[in-house]
This record gives structure tokens, C-alpha cells and sequence, in this order.
């Protein structure tokens, strides 16, 4: 069963609307450091992690903003959460932690650091300030949201909860904390199913992605009731897509993330979260593969996999492309942008991020 309207969705924009608007400093976007004869041999290390995915020009560009970058990491005590999602030389070359959704919410929750920088989305920064809420978490642009974010609000899962009497609302990772607020527990692509059946009872809301309550729906005994959010980057895949691709590569290995429909999910040969994704290409090494996620994604594990070929059906996140090196480095600088939770929703919140992350080690 899938509620709420189409409407409802494509009425809200992606943005993360509570949050000031960015201001650009021209001096300090351009690179702080010339690329210099040493600066090429003291980086080579961090290029040779990105050398089949960065070409030697764009390095020229890169490198100098990546140095600057580390050293005010150091200064600061700061590390930096990437998610799967971010370009190969923020991912490889200036991230502390790498992962899914999962993963860096549990790293940001153990790590020590005075300051998080959280090279993805809003919602992911809100889940990190949950989890250390007495460190400084930043988003380098506050405007990256996600249409499945703000596809729901805390007033539509109030209406749910008194639609359902009894009935528990778990909520995918990709909501805001107001809405993580009003539901019983979290849950992310790679634990939804698990999460789901720790619960006991024959039937659960499982709220925004209409598409993972489909998937988990085809894995779980359990009822799932749906609310209609989407993916706006997952969504677009079609399982014509896959069957003409298939048609075109001989030998091509498909696998997809569970935001995509279920005849996209159906066409692959592997369904899992974006870390599962990775495990899979680097466990099977496949001859030839295509990922069917956000596009980056793909250049982050073919910088680390250069024997396999990916065929790759670009579609970007538009909010998680707003981060880049040059808003990582004001980040730090300005401490750009201060990430908060109100303490009534954030102990509210805290407490369904905290139940899942007991519920899935
Ligand atoms: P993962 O938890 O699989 O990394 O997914 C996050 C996300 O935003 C996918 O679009
Ligand atoms: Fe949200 Fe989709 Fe972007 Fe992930 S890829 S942040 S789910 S819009």
C-alpha cells in the first residue's frame, strides 16, 4: 500500500530549506597554494589512489586545494565523512571515513574529533549532530538536501501515526530529524529488512521511498504500508533501460540500489545498499558492470578496481554535487555551515538513530 500524493512530492523542493543561504568568497575558492614541483612529489601518494579516474590536468588543479584542505584538518582536529556518492577526489583524497549511509551515521558516533565535516547530505549531517552533539558538524553547502528528505514532513507522519493506531513507523535514514522525531525507529538501504523484522509485529510504515518499501516488501513476511516519496536520481531508471543495456554489453553484470523501481530491481543481478554495491564489484570482480546509482559512485570503485569496466548510466545527485573541494576548504575555514538540532526533536530523534544502530551490530 503507497500513501500520500505525487503532488505532495513534486510540490517541495530537494532543498534543506531551514538553512541560511550560502555566500561565496571569490578569494578563498580559488586554490591557496600554487602546484609546485614538491607539492606534485609530497601528493603523489594521494594521486596514485585517484590516477585512473583524475586525469594529470585536473591534479594540477586539485592537489593544491587537497593540501590546504589536510593541513587545516589537522589544525582543527577535524575529519571529514564521506559518503559513496562524493567525486573520487574528495572521496579518496581528502575523506577520513568512507561508506553508506550506515556506516559513516556509526563512525560519527565514535569518532574523535572536535569538528565533522559531512561531505554529503543535509539529513546525513542532522544524523551525525544526533549522534555527537557536542561536536561542531558542518555542511559545506546547506542547500544540499534530497527529494526523499522532503518528501515528507513531521505534521504527514503525525497524520499516519493517527491513521495506524499501534502500527510502528520505521523511517528510512533520508528524512529530516523533525521527521526522525516523530517515528519509532531508523533504518538505511542496507539494514531496512533486518530492522523491519526486529520490530515483532505483522505489520509496519515504512516511510519515504515508495521503492524501498517495495523491495523490503519482497523480502519480509511482514505488511508494509508506503508513503509515495522517490529517489529523484534512482527513480529515473527504467527495467527497459537495463534490458537494452544487457542487449548492448555481452557479459554485463547489473546491479542496483533499492531506491530504484521494482522492474529496474528485477533486470539486475544484484540488489543492495551503496556499500553492499562496492563488496559486490570487489568480491565478484565482474568483467564488465554497471552500477545503477548515482554516477560517482562508479569512478570511487574503478579507481580501486581498474581490471573491471563499468558501463555507466550517469545520472547525478544534484544535491550531493553541490560539495566540493573549495566549499570543504571554507567549511573549515568559516566554519561554514554550522549544523543544529533543536534539543526537544534532536533527543526525540536521537533515540529511533540510536535504536537502529542497536538493532543492526
Ligand atoms: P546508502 O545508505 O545506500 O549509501 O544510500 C544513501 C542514499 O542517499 C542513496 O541514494
Ligand atoms: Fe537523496 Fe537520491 Fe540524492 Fe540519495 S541520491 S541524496 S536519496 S536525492
Amino acid at each position: 500500500m503507497v500513501l500520500g500524493s505525487a503532488h505532495s512530492v513534486l510540490s517541495r523542493s530537494g532543498s534543506a530549506e531551514a538553512c541560511p543561504p550560502r555566500v561565496l568568497d571569490q578569494d578563498v575558492v580559488s586554490s591557496p597554494l600554487a602546484f609546485t614541483p614538491a607539492l606534485k612529489r609530497e601528493l603523489e601518494p594521494l594521486y596514485e589512489r585517484v590516477k585512473h579516474v583524475v586525469t594529470p590536468m585536473e591534479w594540477v588543479h586539485y592537489a593544491p586545494i587537497i593540501k590546504a584542505i589536510n593541513e587545516l584538518k589537522a589544525e582543527r582536529n577535524a575529519v571529514i565523512l564521506a559518503h559513496n556518492y562524493m567525486t573520487p577526489e574528495i572521496f579518496h583524497c581528502v575523506g577520513d571515513f568512507r561508506g553508506d549511509s550506515l556506516q559513516l551515521a556509526k563512525e560519527a558516533a565514535r569518532v574523535d574529533a572536535d569538528v565533522i565535516v559531512q561531505a554529503g547530505v543535509h539529513f546525513m549531517a542532522e544524523t551525525s549532530k544526533l549522534l555527537s552533539p557536542d561536536k561542531t558538524v558542518l555542511i559545506p553547502d546547506p542547500l544540499a538536501g534530497c527529494s526523499l528528505a522532503s518528501s515528507i514532513t513531521p505534521e504527514d507522519v503525525r497524520a499516519l501515526r493517527a491513521a495506524y493506531p499501534g502500527v510502528p513507523i520505521v523511517t528510512y535514514v533520508n528524512t529530516s530529524a523533525a521527521v526522525k522525531a516523530e517515528c519509532d525507529i531508523c533504518c538505511t538501504s542496507s539494514n531496512a529488512v533486518k530492522i523491519v523484522e526486529s520490530l515483532g509485529v505483522p505489520r509496519v510504515l515504512l516511510i519515504p521511498d515508495q521503492y524501498l518499501a517495495k523491495y523490503v516488501q519482497t523480502k519480509t513476511k511482514v505488511e508494509i504500508i508506503a508513503w509515495k516519496g522517490a529517489c529523484e536520481v534512482h527513480e529515473r531508471f527504467t527495467g527497459e533501460e537495463m534490458e537494452t543495456m544487457r542487449a548492448a554489453e555481452p557479459g554485463l553484470k547489473i546491479i542496483a540500489h533499492p531506491e530504484c523501481p521494482p522492474d529496474v530491481i528485477a533486470a539486475s543481478d544484484f540488489t543492495g545498499s551503496t556499500a553492499a554495491m562496492i563488496d559486490w564489484v570487489k568480491t565478484k570482480r565482474p568483467t564488465k558492470v554497471m552500477l545503477v546509482t548515482e554516477c560517482s559512485m562508479a569512478s570511487n570503485v574503478a579507481a580501486e578496481t581498474p581490471d573491471v569496466e563499468f558501463i555507466r548510466p550517469c545520472n547525478l545527485c544534484p544535491h550531493m554535487k553541490r560539495i566540493s573541494l573549495e566549499n570543504i576548504y571554507e567549511a573549515l575555514l568559516y566554519n561554514h555551515y554550522e549544523v543544529t538540532v533543536d534539543p526537544t526533536v534532536a533527543a526525540k530523534a536521537r533515540r529511533a538513530v540510536e535504536r537502529m544502530v542497536e538493532a543492526s551490530t
